[in-house]
């Protein structure tokens, strides 16, 4: 039976990719789930955010879908993995998982000319490593500066993300990226909930640095990787629907996740 791509983050930030997701490839079916109950998902282990991702991933295919966008830094650097290569062979050998960080390691050295890059992630992406290790694979010649960030996924979730204190920690976390990589003229918001900065992180870096979203780079990605596996396009429903998911109470999610998605959203609470 056909089914909805599902979209997964930890809370609202998989919204921005989704947003770009739907705007590439409007004609599917969509399904998000955000785990807001449990969220963040940066300062937990390991073994945590596996467990908590594996437990989404399986609702979401419990709820009909056949691919499943980890649309969360956090969970692509510390699940995916573990998750393809371990737990879908047993639990659902047809179905299929994808991250971001991946798409966006691809292109990273297209994007700079100096050859430094930095990488602004939550401390669970940042420690992973996971964006210099695959970045090396595709440009070995890149220079990738990361800076933990754990203050600005509570800004947002909190919507103090144009507040006053916002500036202060987005000034503080920048100063520090630059001072180890003053060449850098990439910056990758590696986290999805992020682009809700954008203001205020270009309001604080001259006009020739280049910031990148990864919404649209997911789409793009993701628009390819159907062309290259119709078997799995073939199992996709196409009827534009888009349904909502959220681990917490329903009026909250509907009241914030307008903010990311960029339209209002109608959701419906689930439990693991
Ligand atoms: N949106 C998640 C990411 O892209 C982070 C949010 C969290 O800490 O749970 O990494």
């Amino acid at each position: 039976m056909k089914g909805p791509i599902g979209v997964f983050d930890s809370g609202y930030g998989g919204l921005t990719v989704m947003r770009s997701l739907v705007d590439a490839l409007p004609q599917y079916d969509y399904c998000y789930l955000g785990d807001n109950a449990r969220v963040p998902y940066g300062p937990r282990s390991f073994e945590t955010v596996y467990q908590f991702t594996l437990e989404c991933v399986q609702q979401l295919f419990e709820l009909g879908c056949p691919l499943v966008i980890l649309a969360c830094n956090t969970a692509s650097a510390k699940a995916l993995r573990t998750i393809q290569q371990n737990d879908l062979p047993r639990i659902a050998p047809d179905r299929r998982v994808l991250g971001v960080i991946r798409p966006t390691t691809e292109q990273l050295g297209h994007f700079s000319k100096s050859g430094q890059v930095g990488i602004l992630g939550t401390t669970g992406t940042v420690n992973s490593r996971s964006y210099v290790i695959e970045a090396e694979k595709f440009f070995p010649a890149l220079q990738v500066f990361q800076e933990a960030c754990p203050m600005w996924v509570p800004l947002v979730e909190n919507g103090e993300h144009q507040s006053q204190g916002a500036d202060f920690f987005i000034e503080q976390h920048l100063q520090r990226l630059f001072a180890h990589g003053p060449r850098i003229d990439t910056l990758v918001l590696a986290c999805t909930h992020y682009p809700l900065l954008m203001p205020k992180i270009q309001a604080h870096l001259p006009e020739n640095i280049r910031i990148i979203s990864q919404g649209p780079i997911v789409a793009e990605s993701l628009t390819d990787y159907l062309l290259r596996h119709p078997e799995m396009e073939e199992q996709l429903s196409r009827h534009s629907s888009r349904q909502f998911y959220t681990t917490d109470g329903p009026s909250d999610f509907d009241a914030k996740a307008a903010l990311f998605y960029g339209e209002p959203v109608q959701s419906r609470h689930i439990s693991l």
